[in-house]
């Protein structure tokens, strides 16, 4: 995960709320649950995870969290004049004189200088050196709750996406791109969404027995459980995942074959927030949100500050039983088999075998031999009693709450208005995207392979696949340098890894299938969308999505299957561990990342990065767990793992010593120790990759403007991919609940790092950017 997209849960960029779980959901689910969760907060986050529909990894990694796009418009007309920097450097490969001056250099020289502040010492701040002026020059929109380089291009792409989408299609296009356009212009018809009201939910939730807080004394208690609650939610397309979390996804120690999967609870806002209890601003943020919206939806405001109060407990209960993120790291810890008939003994409060049935589609029908893995027993443990002691109305309140809110985003301005107030505790953000962005976005995100079809069809460029695959090769033969060289692998262990390198597999771009109508027509072929009923859609997107995840549960699962690397419209790039495979979607090989007509230092420092970063990820402390086949199976000698957790605490403890200025908040150095090492390690390799290229093909020109050489500038586009400007209340949220450090933390955490580039910039030992103690795991 580099950037942007990455979060999930409210707000955008940055968070998760519950990343592994998040990160299991089938693409459309994810979305969706997003959107509820999110709602207005961060309605292209959704559009971002899109990791993989059909596959339902929890072991997929992103670069970023998606982040909202914005435009920039143009950019700030300073600091055109460049002071030289003072210190000189060891010239190898550049000539001096030689200026490279065609149209593409000096756009691209244009725009670094727009970004850079030479009045910063690069040897002191170098984060500061390379984005100073961006940083002061860049403004937030309102709706916005960060700029960046990945919201930039995300603004182009929805700009393409929209014109695309509202093409009106003829007769004889292929059924995808018809759903596309439908649900667009469903989610667009806000007077028809408005005349409606309420009804579309309204509607559901009779059939369900109501919300008690609305119904008050009518409610019936006696005709309502639980579990019944979480069938229809499947049934109506909602989530089943509010109590308990539960899926189909692949067996970790099996990785060709799937396996049902239960964990803990989805809740409403981050664990973090939630255990802080009412005291917290953004759970008390979370409660008026929920009392307010009760109201609008009818509820009487007294009934509704007491019942709720009581509801909200039960999911600050929820999340108190629930494994933090830090506990969450160890896949093994969390892959505990068990047959049926041994969780009905254990957790005797559900009756699983008619529960799980009952989410199956029909014809898949399991025994109580199935084996299911249970990610956190000791969740399991006290759900029973928590259950148990919290009154059977408060439940039903806080489920009801759940598909409620959800349902707000897709309903009327009113309760928009509301949601966004809440979204603007969490992120900052004032106003609501432009109608037209966040229907590109849900539509992008709800249907991404359909939209991901036209969208490469229209705008990719063949050939820059093979200039992508490249750098992907040059990249990945440093790292194999690197694996043979370290000195604390033992023979074996290093065996392993190089095996594990060598079968990492590579998707560039956009799979060949999706250029063919009838492969798309019929993955699409049992999904109907109504032009004319907004929240039906979406909620039948959602069955069609989860009946598609489910009906998988006895077929293999196929690690090349193009279905699962089919999501090119996305300004991301992915590792996942169960296939062992590095995803770089269309989307992310243009502009600030990769052009083919500029220096490649340009595109080594950006692009590289990002292909060095993911590839690390098959080593960093998650993806280290799993093997060459993408299976759970520890491949690593005693000793040798001892020295890697040594290493991983040395980066655990220097981000953990991080503060972030805006928030004041210490970075969490357990949370984004595998982002981090996958940055550290992406930097290098892709600065070798570079230095290698460039003997290979002599010395590239300089940019006009631009006194540096080239190694100079690998840094300087290197740390310019990632200038961002945030919102506190995003950056808080980030901080708090994400697994990417901040930004400003990816460019100085690996920098400071590398020798190569101090000596580079002629930094001095003891300086900022050249610290005596330095942390190296790859
Ligand atoms: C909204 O839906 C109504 C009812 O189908 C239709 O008559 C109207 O043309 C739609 N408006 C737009 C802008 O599509
Ligand atoms: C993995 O699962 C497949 C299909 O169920 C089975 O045939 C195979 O023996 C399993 N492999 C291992 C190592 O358990
Ligand atoms: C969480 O649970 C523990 C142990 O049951 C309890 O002591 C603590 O007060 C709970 N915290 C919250 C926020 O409910
Ligand atoms: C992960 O969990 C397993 C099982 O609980 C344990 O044996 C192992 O030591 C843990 N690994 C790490 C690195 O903590
Ligand atoms: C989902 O599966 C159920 C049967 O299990 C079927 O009745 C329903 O039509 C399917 N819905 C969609 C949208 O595929
Ligand atoms: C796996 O998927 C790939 C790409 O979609 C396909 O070519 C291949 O036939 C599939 N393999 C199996 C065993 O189905
Ligand atoms: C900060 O660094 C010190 C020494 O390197 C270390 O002991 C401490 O645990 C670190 N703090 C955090 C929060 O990681
Ligand atoms: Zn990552």
């Amino acid at each position: 995960m580099f950037n942007v997209h990455e979060v999930p849960t409210i707000s955008y960029k940055l968070l998760d709320t519950n990343p592994s779980w998040w990160r299991r959901r089938t693409t459309l689910e994810r979305t969706l649950t997003l959107i509820s969760i999110v709602a207005l907060i961060a309605v292209a986050a959704l559009v971002i995870a899109l990791v993989s529909v059909v596959l339902s990894d929890k072991h997929h990694e992103v670069l970023e969290l998606p982040g909202t796009a914005e435009a920039l418009g143009a950019p700030p007309a300073t600091h055109i004049i460049s002071k030289h920097p003072d210190i000189e450097t060891n010239e190898v490969t550049s000539k001096k004189d030689d200026i490279c001056l065609t149209s593409e250099c000096v756009h691209t020289a244009s725009n670094v200088l727009e970004a850079l502040d030479t009045s910063v010492e690069p040897c002191d701040d170098f984060y500061n050196f390379a984005c100073g002026s961006f940083l002061k020059n860049t403004n937030i929109p309102d709706e916005k709750t960060q700029v960046n380089t990945f919201s930039v291009i995300g603004d182009k792409l929805q700009i393409q996406l929209k014109q695309l989408i509202t093409e009106e299609p003829s007769e004889t296009v292929a059924k995808p791109f018809k759903l596309a356009n439908k649900l667009y212009k469903a989610c667009m018809n806000k007077t028809l969404i408005e005349q409606k009201g309420t009804q579309p939910i309204v509607e559901i939730a009779e059939k369900l027995g109501g919300w008690p807080v609305i119904k008050g004394d009518a409610w019936d208690e006696n005709s309502w459980t639980w579990q019944d609650s979480v069938k229809n939610f499947r049934k109506y397309g909602f989530s089943m995942d509010y109590i308990l979390d539960f899926s189909v996804g692949i067996d970790l120690k099996n990785s060709t074959r799937r396996v049902i999967d239960l964990d803990q609870a989805a809740i409403g806002v981050s664990r973090e927030y939630l255990v802080k209890g009412l005291e917290d601003k953004i759970v008390r943020a979370y409660y008026d949100y929920m009392v307010d919206m009760a109201v609008l939806f009818g509820a009487e405001r007294t009934r509704a500050v007491n019942e709720l109060r009581e509801s909200l407990q039960f999911e600050i209960d929820l999340a108190n039983i629930s494994l933090p993120n830090e506990k969450r790291r160890n896949s093994s810890a969390l892959y505990n088999p068990m047959t049926i008939a041994d969780i009905q003994t254990k957790y005797p409060y559900v009756s699983w075998l008619n529960y799980i049935n009952a989410l199956l589609p029909e014809g898949l029908d399991v025994d109580e031999n199935e084996i299911v893995i249970v990610s956190v027993p000791t969740f399991f443990e006290a759900l029973g009693d928590l259950i148990k002691r919290t009154p059977k109305r408060a439940i039903a309140n806080y489920v009801m709450w759940r598909i409620h809110g959800f349902s707000a985003f897709f309903l009327t301005e009113e309760l928009r208005k509301r949601q966004l107030q809440y979204s603007t505790v969490l992120s900052g953000r004032q106003e609501q995207e432009p109608r037209w962005k966040e229907c590109v976005d849900i539509t992008s995100g709800s249907l991404p392979i359909a939209v991901g079809a036209l969208y490469v069809r229209k705008h990719f460029q063949e050939d820059d696949k093979s200039k992508a695959l490249e750098m992907v090769n040059g990249i990945r033969e440093e790292f194999e340098k690197i694996l043979k060289e370290v000195s604390w692998m033992d023979e074996k262990t290093r065996e392993a890894a190089l095996n594990k390198l060598h079968r990492m597999t590579t998707h560039i771009g956009y799979p060949d299938e999706i250029m063919k109508d009838s492969k798309l027509e019929e993955y699409y072929k049992d999904l109907d969308i109504d032009p004319d009923n907004y929240l039906p859609s979406i909620l039948k997107m959602s069955v069609f999505g989860t009946n598609y995840s489910f009906n998988k549960l006895r077929k293999p699962f196929n690690k090349t299957d193009w279905l699962n690397h089919a999501k090119p419209a996305v300004v991301n790039a992915y590792y996942s561990s169960i296939e062992n495979s590095i995803q770089f979607p269309a989307g992310i090989l243009q502009e600030k990342f990769f052009s083919a007509d500029r220096p490649k230092y340009m595109n080594y420092g950006a692009i590289g990065y990002v292909i060095g970063h993911e590839i690390t990820h098959g080593f960093d402390d998650q993806g280290r767990q799993f093997d060459s086949d993408g299976n759970l199976v520890d491949w690593w000698q005693e000793n040798t793992k001892k020295a890697y957790l040594e290493k991983a605490r040395c980066i655990i403890e220097q981000y953990g010593n991080y503060t972030e200025v805006l928030t004041g908040l210490k970075l969490n150095g357990i949370n984004t120790q595998g982002e981090n090492i996958a940055d550290n390690g992406g930097i290098k390799e892709s600065y070798l990759a570079y230095k290698k290229w460039a003997e290979k093909n002599g010395p590239e020109p300089r940019l006009p403007g631009l006194p540096y050489s080239p190694q100079q500038m690998f840094w300087i586009s290197a740390a310019q991919t990632w200038c961002s400007v945030y919102r506190a209340e995003t950056l808080k949220m980030r901080i708090t609940t994400g697994v990417h450090s901040p930004a400003e933390f990816r460019v100085l955490g690996p920098i400071s790092n590398m020798r190569d580039f101090s000596k580079d910039f002629n930094c001095p030992e003891g300086t900022r950017m050249n610290p005596i103690k330095k942390c190296e795991v790859w």
